[in-house]
């Protein structure tokens, strides 16, 4: 048995293109149990956890942790290094976890051609199957449809080690979590409780800081006011004493601004004034330490038109391959102009097969679509960002500003040669949205969203005029936003043949 917490002592980190690092001075210690991680996307989530696994090395300070530590991969893109073990393991904890899963054998031999849900399965089964001392695993709901997800829950609650999770489920994370991290750089906070509880935590504190704020801000205005107030009286009666302009005949003025003098009343005032002016400074200093941190705006705005066709696809009614002899039937699908679909049905059942069908099919010209993938590989990525830095200097800036409107901060993403998920999510969303579509083909585009960007994204889409085809595991989203379901399930007598309807 290694050892049953992992400490964080003063841990920096920074990535080598960084003027700023994304981890600073960190110190935590977490015991067995599970804590969650909450931040905006690029806050360095899944740096955090890398490096509780030990696949990242400290800039600067330590992490002490058990050896048997897995980080299991937020990118599906590639396959888990003990996969084969795993998949060879015939005991029966290994038989029951791939039976549970749904894990195949033939997997091994086609990582690339499998859908992203089944890969993600491959990925959480091979981590728990090691059963490590410290289990860091990042967004493991993605791309998962509701049964694998429950499944998959069950097994995470079993888990007796230190687990670290990243998830913008909140179920999840209420259901499994006895503290949560939330992230918001520069600081680290640990709150007991799950990620409800957390929350309104944050929230309750966020609003006391800022009604502190408010008040140091009120007080401060008010003694300033009466230092001025005060500046002014006393330069008035300073200009009142002066000597100066007086007949140097008129001795009885000149008495009198000398007995002004004598009997201190000036002294007094100048006192008067100095205590002011310290009681200034001071509430000055306490208003700056309340300050609570800038808030920035958030919300965003989807353009569209309807476009003036009948429809904006038709696809004759047929079948696709799905590889390994499985098909996909389906009868002729067609979506008018204001249509707004979702397309649902479980993991490895064609979803985006489709769609990239539908893609290849679309005469619509490129500025009147907008689509996003279901995952951008790492190299895309970091190709997309290289482009878009450099675009010009209005269209940069048109990205940026829509970026930093989903809570992601642009000057580090700027510094990055690697985007996180969440933040090349981002990036296309904002690329979409310089157009005004016809057409929006979203697949999956929750996943890696942190929470406030899913809240946002919904609320856009809500108010899109135009087509909209979405596909996702996330029923409330699809509940919200869209009228007409095609649904794919397995026929029950040839289960190689997934058959969509169309309902509603
Ligand atoms: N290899 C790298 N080189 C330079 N910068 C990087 C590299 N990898 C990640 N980054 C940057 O470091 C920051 C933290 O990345 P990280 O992947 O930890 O974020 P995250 O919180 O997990 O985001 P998400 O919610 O999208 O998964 C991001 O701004 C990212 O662009
Ligand atoms: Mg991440």
């Amino acid at each position: 048995m290694g050892k049953q917490f992992i400490e964080f002592n003063k841990v920096s980190f920074a990535y080598e293109t960084q003027s700023e690092s994304t981890i600073k001075d960190l110190t935590l210690q977490l015991s067995a149990g599970w804590t969650g991680c909450v931040g905006a996307n690029g806050v360095g989530k899944s740096t955090l956890l890398q490096l509780a696994a030990g696949e990242l090395q400290p800039s600067s300070g330590k992490v002490i942790g058990p050896s048997q530590a897995i980080y299991c991969r937020q990118r599906t893109d590639f396959q888990p290094e003990n996969f084969e073990a795993f998949l060879d393991d015939s005991r029966r904890e290994a038989c029951i976890l791939r039976g549970r899963l749904g894990i195949k054998e033939g997997w091994l031999y086609r990582w690339d051609s499998l859908s992203h849900g089944e890969r993600k399965r491959a990925q959480v089964g091979a981590a728990l199957w090691q059963q490590p001392d410290l289990l860091a695993i990042d967004e493991p709901t993605n791309h998962l449809d509701t049964d694998a997800r429950d499944t998959l829950l069950g097994a995470l609650k079993s888990y007796r080690g230190i687990g670290l999770i990243v998830s913008h489920d909140k179920t999840l994370m209420d259901t499994l979590c006895t503290y949560c991290l939330f992230i918001d750089p520069p600081d680290f906070r640990l709150f007991p409780g799950n990620f409800s509880q957390g929350w309104k935590q944050v929230r309750r504190e966020a609003e006391t800081s800022e009604k502190r704020e408010l008040q140091a801000r009120k007080e401060y205005k008010r003694i300033d006011r009466e230092v001025k107030k005060r500046r002014s009286e006393a330069a008035k009666a300073d200009r009142k004493r002066s000597k100066r302009g007086i007949d140097k005949k008129d001795h009885d003025a000149k008495e009198k601004k000398n007995l002004a003098r004598i009997t201190g009343k000036d002294a007094v005032a100048g006192k008067l004034l100095n205590q002011l002016n310290g009681r200034a400074r001071q509430a000055r200093e306490r208003l700056v330490s309340l300050s609570v941190k800038k808030t920035y705006d958030t919300g965003i705005w989807q353009e569209g038109e309807c476009s003036n066709r009948n429809t904006l696809f038709t696809l004759p009614a047929g079948e696709i391959s799905l590889g390994e002899g499985r098909i996909l039937s389906h009868p002729k699908l067609e979506m008018k102009p204001a249509d707004r679909i979702a397309l649902v049905g479980s993991n490895g059942n064609g979803k985006s097969t489709l769609v990239n069908r539908i893609i290849n099919s679309l005469t619509l010209t490129d500025d009147k679509v907008t689509y996003l993938p279901q995952e951008i590989d790492q190299s895309r990525a970091a190709q997309i960002l290289e482009e878009v830095k450099k675009l010009s200097s209005e269209k940069l800036g048109y990205v940026m500003t829509f970026v930093n409107r989903l809570g992601t901060r642009p000057p580090r993403l700027l510094e990055s040669v690697l985007p996180s998920p969440g933040e090349i999510r981002k990036i296309m969303l904002a690329l979409g949205a310089a157009h005004v579509p016809h057409l929006m083909i979203l697949d999956e585009p929750t996943n890696h969203l942190d929470l406030l960007s899913v809240e946002c994204l919904k609320e856009s889409l809500a108010g899109y005029p135009a087509g909209l085809l979405l596909v996702s595991h996330d029923a409330e989203f699809l509940e919200e936003l869209t009228e007409i379901r095609w649904r794919i399930t397995i026929n029950e007598s040839n289960p190689q043949e997934c058959v969509l309807e169309v309902e509603g």
